[in-house]
């Protein structure tokens, strides 16, 4: 199947961070749309209950992927077409934070946050590409409202600026070839990215319709940012 007989049933969606959180509502909601989702994360356990929960081997599949790695990054698409066939959309949406203030936190998580956050995206974009040519497909990079703002000692918000940039440079490298990129920058929103749950958030699933929503335009809309924040936030 090529790109002009695809319609909205069949399409392969591909997840990074699709665990839990941002990632796992929008893996269920785009299944529910008639997708195909790919999900990736390091959490074996949980993406294996995630797929059965959703139709194991007919629609899901879990693949294994820790995205600081290229040789898994590459090994996820590999299996996404080996599963599918192809891909129509790549969500690059792994990531985590970091307490605030430049003597909080370790080095080493730090490390590990700009190596998933900043690295990772891009690595995920790069193993993408070849695929989503085939497709003319999407490419959706999660950064945030923190990669909008700059936040009083936060890293953390340092890369998600850098996925902000990355989506724009991504827009206009892959210009021309049909691929759409959209940038989803969510307020705070109640998932497993904090300790404490956050009050007056938004729900996991209310970005998943952000996604979906941008995913689902016909192919000369190109949605590039949704900046989606809770009424109460302010900030
Ligand atoms: N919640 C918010 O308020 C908020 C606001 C703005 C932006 N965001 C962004 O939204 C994205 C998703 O976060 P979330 O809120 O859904 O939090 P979450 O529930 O903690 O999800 C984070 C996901 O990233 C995965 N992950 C972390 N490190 C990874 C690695 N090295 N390789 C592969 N997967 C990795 C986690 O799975 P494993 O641990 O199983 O690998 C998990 O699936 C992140 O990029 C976050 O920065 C969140």
């Amino acid at each position: 199947m090529n790109a002009d007989t695809a319609t909205s049933d069949g399409r392969v969606l591909l997840i990074t961070g699709a665990s839990t959180g941002l990632g796992a509502a929008t893996a269920r909601l785009a299944c529910a749309d008639g997708w195909r989702v790919a999900l990736a994360a390091r959490s074996q356990d949980r993406l294996e209950a995630l797929a059965r929960e959703l139709g194991e081997s007919e629609r899901a599949l879990a693949v294994r992927c820790d995205v600081t790695d290229w040789d898994e990054q590459q090994r996820m698409v590999d299996s996404t077409l080996a599963a599918f066939g192809r891909i129509d959309a790549a969500f690059a949406n792994a990531g985590f934070g970091a307490p605030r203030g430049f003597l909080n936190s370790s080095p080493e998580h730090w490390r590990e946050m700009i190596l998933t956050n900043v690295y990772g995206v891009a690595l995920t974009i790069r193993a993408a590409i070849p695929a989503l040519r085939e497709s003319r497909g999407h490419l959706v990079i999660t950064s945030s409202v923190a990669g909008r703002r700059v936040l009083p000692g936060s890293l953390y918000s340092c890369t998600k600026h850098a996925v902000t940039a990355m989506g724009e440079a991504a827009r206009q490298d892959l210009h021309g070839t049909g691929i759409r990129v959209t940038l989803i920058e969510p307020g705070m929103t109640d998932t497993p990215f904090f300790d404490q749950r956050p009050s007056n958030a938004l729900e996991a699933e209310d970005i998943a319709r952000g996604v979906l929503y941008a995913l689902t335009q016909p192919p000369h809309v190109n949605v590039n940012e949704l900046l989606i924040r809770p009424t109460e936030q302010q900030g």
